[in-house]
């Protein structure tokens, strides 16, 4: 993802896997997204306390609840 360039994603299912995975590289990303916008089913979940740790520390990573 060197040459990655964009302004702002989204991650769907991003307490955990694939999608906790990807939030994470974003976030080393030589050039961050601006906006990173990762969604979960239950961010006040047990499963989700290390994406909400993470956006404590990165402000341009924003935790929201998609799904049910
Ligand atoms: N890991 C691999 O190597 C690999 C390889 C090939 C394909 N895949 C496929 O890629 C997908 C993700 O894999 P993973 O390893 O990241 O799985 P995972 O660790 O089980 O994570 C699944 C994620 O999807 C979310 N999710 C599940 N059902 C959902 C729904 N109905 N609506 C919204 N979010 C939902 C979960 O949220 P909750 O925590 O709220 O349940 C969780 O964040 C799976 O379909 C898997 O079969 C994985």
């Amino acid at each position: 993802m060197a040459k990655f360039n964009v302004r702002s994603v989204l991650v769907t299912g991003s307490n955990r896997g694939i999608g906790l995975g990807l939030v994470k590289r974003f976030l080393e990303l030589p050039n961050p997204p601006e906006w990173i916008f990762a969604t979960t089913r239950k961010p006040d979940g047990s499963q989700s306390k290390e994406v909400i740790e993470l956006a404590l520390k990165h402000p341009n990573l924003v935790v929201l609840q998609l799904g049910m």
